[in-house]
């Protein structure tokens, strides 16, 4: 970089700043002290990780899209996990197979081979199988409060009668029965294979200059530093995989649904991911916020001030150009070839 041209000029302008942060006092805050680079260096993808047994995670993948794993026949996990939409949704609720809609927002699938459990909004399952056998015997993938009951056992049979998956369950677990167990560590195996896909954010962590907009650089910068969105939206999936209430006005209580009496996980709700965030508004547990800008919004505002506020959401002062500048960072890690 030509050290007189314009951006070489900013650079020094804010590594001054991240100095004076440094200088009063501000270094307590997640990545004041650090310099561009050692930013950077936070976000460094990991190699994607290869399924111990391919032909698992093919049959898993299979499985996923077919909607004869749930009750009516009709509806898929992919139903509302879109690929497309890096594997969730774009509605606030989604209608499950009894014809009534989710509780909650689906969340995404994105990199959940790498996140810590438990699962759900609200941690309720200890592992993606557990969260499977949930799904299909009493949750999104049955009818269930409809008088339309069909047992488990009954979706299996569909399995089991099929040549297709006979042979293919026969490839991948060798002597084991077609069963609901085996049925949800095939899916398991598929969903722990769903990696981000390459976003223009990884390129420009690469060294790739051009790959994102001055805007997001500046948001990115932000984000990390004064924002303090990286104090849980941490490392490159963008999350610290814990639950936190971050003062929505939601009425639904969460994690705290699972842990009564821990006053601080009260409206608290799992860090999602915020890879390939841009595809999949509306946002948050409720799909209370319509675009990135109200997500942003709600951060300036700090939420409102109750016991299990989290200690890291407090009132941020963001200028309409900050708060373009983190919108147009968080639209660089949309990833590529997501929806194979
Ligand atoms: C009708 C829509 C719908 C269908 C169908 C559906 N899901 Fe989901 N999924 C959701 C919603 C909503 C959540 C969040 C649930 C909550 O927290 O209350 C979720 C959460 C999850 C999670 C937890 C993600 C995390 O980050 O903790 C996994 C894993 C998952 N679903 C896998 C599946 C699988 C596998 C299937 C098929 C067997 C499936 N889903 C079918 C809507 C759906
Ligand atoms: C205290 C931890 C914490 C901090 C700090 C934080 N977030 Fe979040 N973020 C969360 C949690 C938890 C959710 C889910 C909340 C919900 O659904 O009610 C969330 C949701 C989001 C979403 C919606 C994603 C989706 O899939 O629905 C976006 C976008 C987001 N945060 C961006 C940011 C930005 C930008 C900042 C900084 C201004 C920030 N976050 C700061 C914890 C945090």
């Amino acid at each position: 970089m030509n050290p007189r041209s314009p951006r070489s000029q900013f650079c020094k302008a804010a590594l001054a700043a991240v100095a004076l942060g440094v200088m009063f006092g501000l270094g307590d805050r997640p990545g004041y002290a650090e310099t561009l680079d050692q930013m950077k260096a936070h976000y460094r993808r990991p190699p994607p990780t290869a399924p111990e047994n391919r032909a698992l995670a093919a049959l898993g993948r299979e499985l996923f899209f077919d909607p004869i794993i749930s009750a009516s026949g009709r509806t898929a996990c992919a139903t509302c996990h879109r690929p497309e939409l890096g594997f969730a949704a774009n509605e606030a609720r989604s209608p499950t197979d009894s014809g009534r809609p989710t509780a909650r927002k689906t969340q995404t699938l994105l990199g959940i081979g790498h996140a810590r459990p438990p699962f759900d909004w609200d941690g309720r399952h200890a592992t993606l199988e557990a969260q499977a056998v949930s799904a299909i015997g009493v949750g999104s993938m049955s009818m269930f409060a409809t008088p339309h009951e069909v047992k488990v056992d009954d979706i299996i049979a569909r399995v089991r009668k099929n040549e297709g998956y006979v042979a293919k369950f026969a490839r991948a677990l060798p002597g084991a029965p077609i069963n609901l167990d085996n049925v949800v560590i095939a899916l398991a195996a598929f969903e722990r294979t769903i990696e981000p896909g390459i976003a223009p954010f990884d390129r420009w962590i690469k060294g790739e200059e051009a790959a994102i907009p001055e805007s997001a650089k500046r948001g990115f910068v932000l984000f990390h530093t004064r924002a303090g969105c990286s104090a849980c939206h941490r490392g490159w999936r963008f999350t610290d995989d814990q639950f936190h209430d971050v003062g929505s006005t939601t009425t639904d209580r969460g994690r705290g649904r699972e842990l009564k009496h821990d006053p601080k996980m009260q409206f608290a709700f799992k860090t999602p991911t915020l890879r390939s965030v841009a595809l999949r508004a509306p946002y948050l547990h409720d799909g209370s916020a319509r675009t990135l800008r109200e997500v942003i919004a709600l951060y300036v505002k700090g939420g409102i001030d109750r016991d299990s506020r989290s200690p890291m959401i407090n009132p941020i002062d963001l200028t309409e150009q900050d708060r373009d500048d983190l919108v147009a960072f968080l639209e660089t890690l949309t990833g590529e070839g997501e929806a194979k």
